[in-house]
């Protein structure tokens, strides 16, 4: 298995671009099959769980090809197979994104049942649920969702709870369903957003999106057209926490700050000083860290995804602070490797109680899943000595090249072959 070798004590600086984003990109990806028509697709990030859909798209007939300036297109007039098999399932959760857009399209879906994983049950309910009620017929078999429908009907749905691939999967069931749907209480993230812009500009009608109340009337067809992925908020994020930790000072270019500004915000408190242009974000730390509290919400709250990044932020801070995970109830598993190397953490509940320490030693450390493999690198900028971060194959599902832009930044991390 490959792994990452960190030397900390290097302070970044300089710029990079970032990258177009996972939790965009995956949801127009699965939307492309609801029109038989070629899309392609711009600024797709390389990532290992980009590579995974495609492999799942291909498995169900989709013809997918990339041309000489590296755009994918993807074509879905030959699918004949709506099966998401266990083994594409039980490598990305996400694969449950074509389940919408298998019943709203094709009349049948059937999907492995994604486990729980490192972060929490994670079940899928609310997709089920909302599904039934535009007139699906759903049973689990076998460990399988198998669903059917002759045709979907417009419904008004209410999500017993926020569910951002659930929101996805509805409005994708929902824009070729006869009548009117309007999902309530829907996830407000930019990504949601991203797939809601995709439909419409090949022929959807969805309005609301970013609101908790999204309304989709049902067209007949869609056409094709083309896709630019816009950039990866968390992606940014990350670059920006590495930069707080190392004191340094870089730009992040291709970004748009204003779906950061709930980040941006509490890197400000931590006493970073932050500027921005219509699309990049620069940063400069020269003091020490302020500790700040955190509590994860959907958005427009602080995102779960940079909640571990922050919990290094605040494990170097100069006082205490106390980070509230309120989205999944198991995402705390980077805070014992984090002990390892010297940080002072407990967890009671969903709350880790931080007292930051002015230093933290290299260490052997496992990540468990992706935020966390981003954390533990984190951590190994800043520590004394060598961290090596085992399992990386978590960072490459959601982190273009990581290594190669820290290093461009002035960070000593090199892959460790097999
Ligand atoms: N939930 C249910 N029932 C459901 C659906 C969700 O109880 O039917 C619960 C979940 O167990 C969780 C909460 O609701 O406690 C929120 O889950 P949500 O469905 O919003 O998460 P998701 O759609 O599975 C997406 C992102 C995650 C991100 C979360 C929260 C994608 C592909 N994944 O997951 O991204 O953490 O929203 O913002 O968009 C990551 O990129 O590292 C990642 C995990």
């Amino acid at each position: 298995m490959e792994k990452l070798k960190i030397i900390g004590g290097s302070r970044l600086e300089g710029s990079i671009e970032c990258s177009g984003s996972k939790n965009a990109a995956l949801p127009i990806l699965a939307a492309s099959i609801l029109s038989d028509r070629t899309i392609t697709f711009d600024n797709l990030p390389y990532l290992q769980d980009i590579t995974t859909m495609f492999e799942l798209l291909g498995s169900m007939g989709v013809d997918i090809v990339l041309d000489e300036s590296m755009k994918f297109s993807v074509d879905s007039s030959n699918l004949n197979n709506f099966e998401a098999r266990y083994e594409l399932v039980k490598t990305m959760r996400a694969s449950i994104l074509v389940l919408g857009a298998l019943l709203g399209r094709y009349g049948q879906a059937k999907i492995a049942l994604p486990g729980g994983c490192a972060i929490g049950t994670r079940p899928v309910n609310f997709h089920l649920t909302a599904l039934e009620q535009m007139g699906a017929e759903i049973e689990l078999d076998g460990g399988y969702i198998v669903a059917k429908a002759k045709k979907l009907s417009g419904a008004d749905i209410t999500f017993g709870g926020v569910t951002v691939t659930g929101t996805e999967n509805l409005i994708m069931a929902a824009v070729l369903a006869d009548g009117k749907t309007v999902l309530r209480n829907a996830a407000r993230e930019p990504e949601v957003v991203d797939l809601a812009n995709f439909l419409n500009s090949i022929g959807a009608k969805i309005e609301g999106a970013g609101t908790d109340e999204i309304r989709i009337t049902g067209v007949a067809e869609l056409k094709g057209g083309d896709c630019f992925i816009p950039s990866d908020r968390i992606e940014a994020g990350t670059y920006l926490a590495a930069a707080t930790l190392t004191k340094g000072c870089i730009t992040i270019n291709k970004v748009d700050p204003n779906r950061l500004e709930n980040i941006l915000s509490k890197l400000r408190l931590c006493g970073a000083d932050i500027k921005t242009t219509n699309e990049s974000v620069s940063i400069e730390m020269n003091s020490d860290i302020n500790p700040v509290d955190i509590q994860t919400q959907p958005f427009p709250g602080f995102p779960t995804d940079m909640q571990a990044q922050f919990t290094v932020i605040n494990a170097l801070s100069k006082g205490s602070s106390v980070i509230t995970e309120n989205v999944f109830e198991n995402r705390f598993m980077h805070v014992q490797e984090l002990v390892r190397m010297g940080c002072n953490i407990s967890i009671q509940g969903k709350n880790a109680f931080i007292q930051g320490v002015k230093a933290i030693t290299g260490a052997q450390v496992m990540a468990t899943d992706l935020r966390a493999s981003a954390c533990l690198i984190l951590a190994g900028l800043c520590a004394e000595g060598e961290t090596i971060v085992d399992r990386i194959y978590h960072i490459d599902r959601g982190y273009e090249r990581i290594e190669e832009k820290l290093s461009y930044l002035g960070a000593n991390i090199v892959r460790l072959p097999r």
